[in-house]
């Protein structure tokens, strides 16, 4: 029996959103679930309490373990048996109304139990609970009761890290999906190539990160802002991901941002000439002229071999192929180029850079992956089922959803965590509507949203952590919580409330940023 007084329960969704009253002062939930039901008294968790799943969650058995034994010490066993007082965790399929990441969770005085369709649900209703869960002393820590219904709005809750401009740490990523994982977010995207360098092994092409993942040396650069991930640590960093039910989405742009490798192969610029070496982004152009040549075929061949090889390491349903800030100088100029112009009866070097996408799309759907280049993807005319992912603000992720195509919304307005606080703060960020200005159809085909941090101002840890924190908690928020906008107080007191936890876990963070008050 549970000591529920319904009467006095409340149901918190968009429309009735929560008010600090209502709620006791350990609920501070983020991001706010879908239902959350408040009710009397508390489960205690001791060193007693134990976890009992089908063999199906056993990593979600052991991530819950491991995460209690953090938290409160407490050693929580795996057991196959329901026992008094076990924390229960069962895979429903009746409940796919409520979608792959979907849950339900209900804490008892005498027990707790989450069920979902998925293990994916599962392991965000864990997230949850240990959101829940009060400090612990020796006596044991509480877990209010509740009862949960949540599922997220969004099904891409993304963040960029640019391990290009600046080399990311293979610690530094993990630390970053633990992170992701507590606030639900769900795909990683790593942008893995860029002007600044090639940062994965590619077996068949070794000059690439021989050479295309090292600064210059006359710039002087440290050793640790450079450099590359070799197949089986990029493979260890997809499954510690995958354990935590996130994608890793790898970028490989083309056909611009390709310095580094004109430095390693000339010949697959159009001038097919040496173009000097990597430079710091601050050290050279912005944006470099030296691009793929879109007519020479050893330039397919090799990003074809090379998208054979990234596909091996990554599962994700996605491959990201850049597309951006490409100038067209050298196409218009170069003689093959202009052939394949020719050839194809293509009037514009537009049409040339969406005839490159079309041929990169088609490669990758024979191997059952699909494309998502930056918002430039649609100039010229946008490849069949080519996702967009809209960073000119929200205009071309509106005009591809509009065609038919889905969109992944990260506006340079809302998104771009390597501006200034004083640029975007939480709130702005917290203010941000995907779907704005979108009719319901087109709306369906927002698939979500996602922070990008490009690492050329910030390039130590601590600065990227703190150019991250606290306003990635507001965007894991907006990606997973019913639109509550108008919600900024409650959200910015449970925001408070997360910073002793991101203190606690040694992460930077702009102070600043959550003021109390209006
Ligand atoms: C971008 O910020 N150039 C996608
Ligand atoms: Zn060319």
């Amino acid at each position: 029996m549970t000591t529920t007084r319904t009467a006095r329960a409340i149901w918190l969704t968009a429309m009735l959103p929560i008010s600090g009253a209502d709620v006791p002062p350990r609920m501070n939930l983020l991001p706010q679930p879908a239902k959350v039901e408040v009710r009397e008294g508390s489960f205690k968790l001791t060193a007693e309490t134990s976890v009992t799943a089908p063999i199906e969650l056993e990593n979600e058995s052991r991530n819950l373990s491991a995460a209690i034994k953090a938290a409160t010490g407490f050693e929580i066993r795996v057991s196959a048996e329901t026992k008094p007082g076990s924390i229960r965790m069962t895979l429903d399929p009746k409940l796919s109304n409520i979608g792959p990441e979907g849950y339900r969770m209900e804490v008892r005085a005498d027990g707790i139990e989450i069920a979902a369709p998925t293990a994916e649900g599962v392991f965000r209703g864990q997230t949850t609970l240990l959101d829940l869960l009060s400090p612990a002393s020796d006596a044991g820590a509480l877990i209010p009761c509740v009862r949960i219904e949540d599922q997220p709005r969004f099904r891409w809750r993304g963040l960029m890290l640019d391990c290009s401009r600046t080399f990311q740490s293979v610690e530094y990523l993990r630390a970053t999906i633990d992170r992701m994982a507590a606030f639900k977010m769900n795909v990683l995207h790593l942008h893995l190539t860029d002007d600044q360098g090639w940062r994965i092994e590619i077996r068949k092409h070794p000059e690439l990160t021989k050479t295309g993942a090292y600064f210059s040396p006359e710039f002087n650069e440290p050793p640790g802002r450079q450099g590359f991930y070799t197949q089986d640590q990029m493979r260890g960093i997809v499954a510690y991901a995958a354990a935590r039910h996130i994608s890793v989405v790898p970028e490989i742009e083309m056909p611009g941002h390709s310095h580094e490798v004109i430095v390693c192969k000339p010949s697959l610029s159009c001038a097919g000439k040496e173009s000097g070496g990597i430079f710091p982004f601050f050290k050279g152009p912005n944006i470099t002229e030296d691009i793929y040549c879109a007519g020479n075929e050893d330039v397919f061949r090799f990003l074809e071999e090379t998208l054979d090889e990234v596909i091996e390491i990554f599962p994700s349903a996605f491959v990201h192929i850049g597309g951006d800030e490409t100038p067209k100088t050298a196409w218009k100029s170069c003689p093959k180029c202009q052939a394949r112009m020719k050839l194809e009866g293509i009037k514009t070097e537009h049409e040339l850079q969406a005839y490159f996408i079309r041929r990169i799309e088609k490669y990758l759907a024979a191997k059952g992956r699909r494309l998502i280049g930056w918002d430039e993807i649609l100039e010229g005319g946008l490849a069949p089922n080519a996702t967009v992912m809209s960073w000119r603000g929200t205009a071309g992720g509106l005009a591809a959803a509009d065609a038919g195509h889905n969109v992944v919304m990260s506006p340079t307005s809302h998104c771009y965590f390597d501006y200034t606080y004083g640029q975007i703060d939480s709130r702005k960020v917290f203010s941000f509507d995907p779907v704005a200005g979108m009719k319901p159809e087109a709306a369906s085909r927002v698939l979500g949203l996602q922070a990008n941090f490009w690492s050329h101002i910030d390039r130590d840890p601590a600065l990227v952590d703190r150019q991250l924190f606290p306003r990635l908690m507001a965007l894991a928020e907006r990606g997973w919580s019913p639109d509550n906008r108008d919600a900024w107080q409650d959200y910015s007191r449970r925001a408070r409330a997360h910073l002793t936890r991101l203190e606690k876990s040694g992460i930077h963070y702009q102070k600043s940023d959550l003021p109390a008050g209006p």
